[in-house]
């Protein structure tokens, strides 16, 4: 793990609400595994205190990499604003990440939903020579479907839902499911809790194996503080953290409430 200052490349809005931002760092590139998060610091000054936690969307060999991110308050927004030539304050990478590739000729089933698309692109990156992989992206509208020619330019076949039909399959992303039943298959998913859930029951009612990116709001990011537990099953309640034994978990092993 490291704590170091980044220098900022880029930061464009790609979508309604959704930024891209490359990054420089040659060492994060090096030591990052797909689904390892970063934890930044999005101001200079002590507002807001905590620092928000990203995960690596994507790397290049050249030492660059990207963040992709949804505005959704105050210290997202903050980071919108920065430009080019600034530079952030970034611990990591932190976390356990994927587990890949997956046994036997298994299928990776890639599933995004909104900005849960972003650590899964990083993923096709290191698993596209490895396995064939689908990758199902979905949204409540076509403007929050991303990242929809970056899979395909590594030549991985993408499928789509939006929930007002207004692009591809019109219903949720888990719907694509069904279809996908007569290959042997892996799921890794990551989005909103709702959806999150209804892929764990999904891949449990066909026995399937399925890994998933947990989002929990965290303070310090690195074991300390227990903000970040979630219940997970065992004979009584147990709780692990999401900046330490997660972010990604074996769906099974989740007490979805
Ligand atoms: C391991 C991990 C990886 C993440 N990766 C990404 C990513 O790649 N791209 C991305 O856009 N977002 C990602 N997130 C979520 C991101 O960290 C939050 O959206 C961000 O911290 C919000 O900060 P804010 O100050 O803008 O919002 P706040 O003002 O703190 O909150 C605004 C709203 O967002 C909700 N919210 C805030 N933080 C979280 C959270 N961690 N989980 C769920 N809801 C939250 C709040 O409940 C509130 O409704 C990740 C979260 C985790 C834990
Ligand atoms: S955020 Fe502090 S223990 Fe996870």
């Amino acid at each position: 793990m490291l704590q170091t200052k980044i220098k900022i490349l880029a930061n464009k809005k790609i979508a309604p609400e959704y930024y891209k931002m490359a990054l420089e760092s040659p060492e994060i590139v090096r030591t990052s595994t797909p689904g390892q998060f970063l934890h930044i610091r999005v101001s200079n000054n002590s507002e807001p205190l905590l620092r928000r936690p990203f995960g690596i969307h994507s790397i290049k060999d050249t030492g660059e990499f990207e963040i992709l991110y949804r505005v959704v308050g105050k210290g997202t927004a903050l980071l919108s604003k920065k430009k080019a030539e600034e530079e952030l304050d970034v611990l990591g990478p932190l976390g356990n990440g994927f587990k890949f590739p997956v046994a036997g000729n298994e299928t990776m089933v890639l599933i995004g939903g909104g900005a849960g698309i972003a650590p899964l692109f990083f993923l096709a990156q290191k698993a596209h020579h490895l396995r064939q992989i689908i990758v199902l992206i979905g949204g409540k509208t076509k403007d929050q479907v991303l990242c929809e020619e970056e899979f395909k330019k590594l030549g991985i076949e993408v499928r789509i839902a939006t929930e007002d039909g207004s692009y591809g399959h019109k219903g949720l992303v888990t719907d694509l499911l069904n279809a996908l039943l007569h290959t042997s298959l892996s799921i890794f998913a990551c989005g909103p809790l709702p959806m999150q859930k209804r892929i764990s029951i999904f891949s449990s009612e066909h026995n399937l194996s399925c890994q998933v990116s947990l989002e929990s709001r965290m303070a310090c990011g690195i074991g300390a503080c227990l903000g970040c537990a979630i219940k997970v099953k065992g004979e009584s309640t147990t709780y692990k953290r999401v900046c330490i034994e997660g972010p990604v978990f074996e769906a099974k092993e989740i007490m979805w409430e």
